[in-house]
């Protein structure tokens, strides 16, 4: 039976550090689903659609495409799309201890919801302080993102939009 990996997160850019721990994932897993997620509390840069766009560019550059697809989730729970598409396992990229403040209780919900078990996987220290937040900041006061994000990122946020 094949084990199925669920990554979800906003990715509003996707950045270096998710990339880095979606190739790990993929690593481990047969599948790796990763999960574009509207999320209420934070003020959205790019459209759902753009950045799965945007992470099937990145990954498909990165030569890690095999067993990963991109979709997003807008309906209900996130252990719901789990549970649809029979994946047992969510991965979280862990950054310091902020991100295991921020990640244990809704591990512990996603557990007790579905029976869903979350596995954090450590990106490169390199990454350790790039955040999509960051990104979005930077790049709307005209800096330099080129480092943070992938290359098809890059090449987005550099291009003339409406
Ligand atoms: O990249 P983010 O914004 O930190 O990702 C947060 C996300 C989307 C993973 C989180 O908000 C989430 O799990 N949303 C789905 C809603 C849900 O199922 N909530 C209940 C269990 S925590």
């Amino acid at each position: 039976m094949s084990r199925i990996a669920v990554v979800p997160g906003s990715f509003d850019p996707v950045t270096r550090g998710h990339l880095d721990v979606i190739e790990r994932a993929a690593g481990i897993f047969d599948e790796v689903h990763v999960l574009v997620v509207h999320n209420p509390g934070k003020t959205a840069l790019l459209p759902i659609a753009q950045r799965v766009g945007l992470i099937q560019e990145s990954i498909a550059e990165a030569g890690i495409a095999g067993n990963i697809l991109v979709t997003s989730w807008s309906v209900g729970l996130l252990v719901d799309y789990c549970t649809d598409v029979g994946a047992s396992v969510l991965v979280k990229g862990i950054r310091s201890e902020v991100d295991v403040a921020y990640e244990t209780p809704m591990a512990i919900v996603n557990r007790d919801l579905a029976g869903v078990e979350t596995v954090f996987l450590l990106p490169s220290p390199e990454h350790s302080h790039v955040s999509s937040s960051l990104v979005r900041q930077v790049s709307s006061l005209g800096g330099d993102v080129t480092p943070y994000v992938p290359p098809a990122v890059a090449r987005f946020l550099q291009s003339p939009r409406d």
